[in-house]
């Protein structure tokens, strides 16, 4: 979603903002700005449609020297993607940038016309621009201004606003989304998402829930929610600067996808020690803390939520004790009953989803023992609101359809299964050997590429496909079909396959491929019977089985043999088949594989 970049600095900024807006694209955006003061105390700006390579084109033409500025990619809430709207937005001395929703905009915004303010958009942001101007000849300085127009909005936002007639100020804002204030040696930057300063500093600093900043190029000053002058930790990142280029790849999915086996080595690394989880996995005290669950209930959207259903065979297979499953949009407006002693588990790439952090905020009132988020985003408000964390280490993701991450958050639950179970008695040793073999099965599964590639020629002119599974396997049909919607923009659907005769039947034709999900499991024989259903009705049946599972290939059904892999780790090896082929067949239609249409890569707003 809307991506936030500010720098104030002893040299011209916009190259930085305009890098540091490139390496957002990947949230995803419908417009893009800047606005930069000059050394004479004027503020210029350029606002684009489309993409931040038109605003590139903007400043070839016209530069805009300065050593203050803002910038902004803008994903359309109020008022359609138009320049107008695009951000930033002004108001005289006024110029700010805006992430999230101000809901009381509209009786703000009939309060300001009424005082005489003139609005140039539809946006709910002009707001902000106004009220701060209103206030600032009020108060000494933009920081008192802003902190003072806080009292007034409501909503989740995050912001960063500068002023002409004060050329060595930045104030950021952070209310429910994200900011991070970078630190430099005589320069200071401030962004949405460190990823975006990663080339001019690796020294952040995150601001809290309600925190407002003054950063200028040789400090920062940061007060709380109560106004009072507060201390946040400076943190070095250990993100690697190119984890926003694409390498040799043609998209960063393609890019994730081959990432699997490093980043699950990474997630694995000085995590398991003989036959035991290390207990610093999920935190200090995670150990006290483990020992006591008698129930999970896990919380997420999207891909986590997929990754969070499989977990649950785990939980209640291997580990033994209760797990329920929700997505986060659900259960944070339902009354739920919570069982004793139980853990409350969030999953979140970004740590920013706005319905997930909703459940935990809720959850903490509902009388869960404790909370966990497994998450890839050190600093993030999951992690900061957690009791305990599991980091993913997968490294920055930029494809908006999620891949590695998924199988890193699932190698994460498995040691949060076998945490809790080692505790409870269950012998680990097994598992704890499979899991360490596991990169390597997935660099196994990465060599069927040119074979799925051929193989997405068939789909690329379907307007439909059904992906099947059972058991632990069933949310990993449902993760093929999700991933293959979201970049191709086919109609794809998941059923258990033993719902098959209770609706989906009835579509089967020769138009309709059907995707199987087979590991030579305890269910096998019933999903054979499931594929029968399906070639007598004249469907055609693509299946992704071990070679020893005796489905061949033959009229009606494509074999594509996945390599033998355990039972329990089944669902992470045979993610990645289903992952190429939703890449390659969105690379035969054509569409914008990184950034798909209509979707954001963090949703940090309901
Ligand atoms: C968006 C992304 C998905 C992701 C979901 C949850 O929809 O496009 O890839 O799975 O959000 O995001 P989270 O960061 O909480 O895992």
């Amino acid at each position: 979603m809307c991506g936030i970049v500010g720098a104030v600095a002893q040299r011209d900024v916009a190259d930085i903002l305009q890098e540091g807006l490139r390496r957002l694209e990947y949230r995803g955006y419908d417009s893009a700005g800047m606005a930069v003061i000059n050394s004479d105390g004027r503020c210029a700006s350029h606002r684009r449609v489309g993409k931040v390579s038109e605003l590139g084109t903007a400043l070839t033409e016209q530069p805009l020297p300065g050593g203050i500025g803002i910038a902004h990619t803008r994903w359309a809430t109020h008022g359609t993607p138009t320049e107008d709207n695009a951000h930033p937005h002004f108001s005289g001395r006024i110029a700010v940038v805006h992430n999230g929703i101000i809901e009381n905009f509209q009786s703000l915004r009939d309060q300001l016309q009424a005082r005489g303010y003139r609005f140039q958009s539809q946006t709910d942001t002009e707001v902000i621009a106004h009220l701060v101007a209103d206030l600032r000849s009020q108060h000494d300085t933009l920081l008192d201004a802003v902190l003072a127009a806080r009292k007034l909005l409501h909503g989740a936002y995050g912001t960063a606003i500068m002023d002409t007639e004060d050329p060595d100020v930045l104030v950021v804002a952070r209310s429910g989304s994200p900011l991070v204030i970078g630190h430099g040696i005589g320069e200071n930057f401030v962004a949405s998402d460190q990823l975006a300063l990663l080339p001019v500093t690796r020294q952040f600093q995150y601001l809290e829930e309600g925190d407002v900043a003054e950063v200028t190029r040789t400090g920062v000053r940061i007060m709380d929610v109560d106004d009072q002058p507060v201390e946040r930790p400076i943190q070095e990142s250990n993100l690697q600067h190119d984890a926003g280029d694409k390498g040799p790849y043609r998209h960063f999915m393609l890019k994730e996808i081959h990432e699997q086996p490093y980043a699950l080595r990474q997630t694995l690394e000085g995590r398991l020690q003989g036959d035991t989880v290390v207990a610093e996995a999920f935190g200090a005290h995670s150990l006290d803390i483990l020992s006591q669950v008698k129930a999970v209930q896990i919380i997420a959207c999207g891909t986590s939520y997929h990754a969070g259903m499989v977990a649950r065979y785990w939980f209640e297979e291997v580990v033994g004790i209760p797990c329920q499953v929700e997505i986060a949009s659900e259960f944070r407006y339902r009354k739920s009953v919570v069982l004793p002693d139980s853990l409350l588990v969030t999953i979140s790439q970004s740590g920013e989803t706005a319905d997930t952090l909703a459940a935990l905020r809720l959850a903490k009132d509902l009388g869960y023992m404790s909370s966990l988020t497994i998450c890839n985003s050190p600093g993030s408000s999951l992690v900061r609101e957690s009791d305990l964390a599991y980091m993913m280490r997968a490294g920055a993701e930029i494809g908006v359809a999620s891949t590695k991450a998924f199988t890193v958050q699932l190698v994460g639950l498995l040691l949060l299964a076998l945490s809790i179970g080692k505790q409870r008695g269950l012998d680990i040793t097994d598992i704890a050997l499979a899991l360490r073999e596991l990169p390597g099965q997935v660099e196994q599964a990465l060599l069927l590429a040119p074979d799925i590639e051929k193989l997405a020629e068939d789909f690329a002119h379907k307007q439909h496909a059904l992906f099947l599974g059972r058991g632990s396997q069933y949310p990993i049909a449902m993760e093929g079909a999700l991933k293959l919607k979201e970049i191709s923009y086919i109609h794809a659907e998941a059923y258990a396959a033993g719902e098959l005769k209770h609706g989906p039947l009835a579509l089967i034709d020769e138009e309709m491929p059907t995707i199987v999900v087979a590991p030579n499991n305890e269910l096998l024989e019933k999903l054979k019977s499931n594929m029968e259903e399906v070639r007598t009705r004249g469907g055609q049946l693509y299946v992704f089985a071990d070679a020893d599972a005796g489905v061949v290939s033959e009229p009606g059904i494509s074999v594509i043999p996945v390599p033998h892999v355990c039972n329990l780790l089944a669902p992470i090896v045979y993610t990645i088949p289903l992952q190429l082929l939703s890449y390659y067949v969105a690379l035969i239609k054509g569409t914008d594989v990184d950034q798909p249409r209509n979707l954001a890569k963090s949703v940090t707003v309901e």
